[in-house]
């Protein structure tokens, strides 16, 4: 059958053929420490889990629910919103809730794009921005950041990146894979330059909002501008917050006549979201997730700093931050020793993220994501959500292949 080219111009996820190596490495009897984990290793919570259960006895729950969504989930998200994050939602506002985050923000490009239309991203970016972006016939156009500026890209970069062509811009904070969320000041600042471009909409990804380990907190840049809401787009959903990623429900919250545009979407591809699932979290106390998540942050924070403390123990100062949020940090293979036996010579900038961990993984048995799937060469993301003890385990193998051991 011959394939669309927008289906074979998507790239594969990367780390498909580096679990493959890690699941081959680990039945030829290897010690694998696996740091791709993109979820929380936990159950749910109990008060969460039991709604499920009793919502199994109702024929509601097995039944096609509202294409956007149950009417009462959607209000109580809303309010979520407001109380959170601290706004007021203008009433000409909706919510529609998909299967996930990804697929509420697969929807909205779908709802915005035109050919050729541009996409600015924020490198580190998410894995699936671009593939989604291309998909829907538009162009991403990526705007970088370093290590040493906390993964922040400067706003007069991103300034530099809008023109005529530009529709969209994403902001994911707190990010995946940086594990830092953008400080007050450049939210401010973002806001302040955002406001002179009126025809440019933001899609705000906020799906790890509640998995913030180190003060002060994410805000976000219509805080400071409350009209920039007019064009804002935020997503969120319960993979990451409730540790559901395998429940499939998220949401976007944007002005009415983008989100009945979405839900006519939705309504011709995949129909409303589960219904047991929306119809357990309608009577779930969402205010409960902050005792759930206070542990699992503790722990975040106690593997960054472990890592972290490895890092400068072993001198790799470059690579050394302060991750905050979400539960990934992105180690920079840059300018260590390691990369000297992969560059061809001093001046070579090319991308061995890839090659660096496959490496690593053969030899130290420490499975990573290569940055090249989130724009930042010569980089690895590893996920924090791993026990304690093999997780020091891990970094000290990760700093002694980074210093060519
Ligand atoms: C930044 C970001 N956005 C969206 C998603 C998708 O979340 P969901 O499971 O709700 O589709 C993820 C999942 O890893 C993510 O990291």
């Amino acid at each position: 059958m011959k394939l669309s080219s927008r289906v074979r111009e998507l790239n594969e996820s990367v780390t498909l053929k580096l679990n493959a190596k890690a699941t081959t490495l680990a039945e030829e009897g290897r010690e694998i420490y696996n740091l791709t984990a993109g979820q929380l290793p936990f159950r749910p919570m109990p008060e969460f889990t039991n709604l499920l259960r009793s919502e199994l006895d109702f024929l509601k729950s097995y039944q096609y629910a509202p294409v956007p969504g149950f009417a009462d989930l959607r209000k109580k998200i809303i309010s979520y919103l407001e109380q959170t994050r601290d706004i007021k939602i203008p009433a000409d506002f909706d919510c529609v809730i998909g299967n996930g985050a990804k697929h509420a923000i697969a929807n909205v490009l779908g709802c915005l794009l035109e050919l050729g239309d541009e996409v600015v991203l924020l490198a580190p970016y998410w894995v699936s921005y671009p593939e989604m972006v291309k998909f829907c016939r538009g162009k991403p156009v990526i705007v970088n950041s370093s290590s040493f500026d906390q993964f922040e890209p400067s706003i007069e970069d991103i300034e530099a990146a809008i023109n005529k062509n530009t529709k969209v811009i994403i902001i994911n904070s707190p990010n995946n894979p940086a594990g830092i969320h953008y400080s007050e000041k450049w939210m401010r600042e973002f806001a302040a330059m955002i406001k002179k471009y009126p025809d440019v909409a933001i899609i705000s990804d906020e799906i790890y909002y509640e998995l913030s380990y180190f003060d002060p907190k994410p805000t976000f840049f219509y805080q400071y501008e409350p009209e920039l809401l007019a064009r804002t787009v935020i997503v969120d959903g319960i993979s990451k917050t409730l540790a559901s990623t395998g429940l499939r429900i998220g949401w976007c919250v944007c002005p009415k006549d983008l989100a009945a545009a979405v839900s006519k979407l939705q309504g011709q591809t995949t129909s409303g979201a589960n219904s047991l699932v929306q119809r357990a979290l309608a009577g779930f106390d969402l205010s409960l997730v902050e005792t759930f998540l206070d542990p699992i942050k503790r722990h975040l924070r106690d593997n960054s700093e472990t890592l972290r403390e490895a890092l400068r123990t072993q001198k790799l100062s470059h690579s050394w931050y302060q991750s905050t949020s979400a539960f990934y940090f992105l180690v920079d293979f840059s300018q260590c020793p390691e990369i000297k036996t992969f560059k061809k010579s001093e001046s070579d900038t090319n991308d061995y993220s890839f090659e660096l961990c496959e490496k690593l993984l053969e030899k130290h048995g420490v499975a990573m994501v290569p940055g090249q799937a989130f724009g930042m060469p010569n980089t690895a993301r590893l996920s924090l959500v791993m026990e304690k003890e093999p997780f020091k385990i891990a970094c000290e193998k990760i700093t002694n292949f980074m210093n060519g051991d």
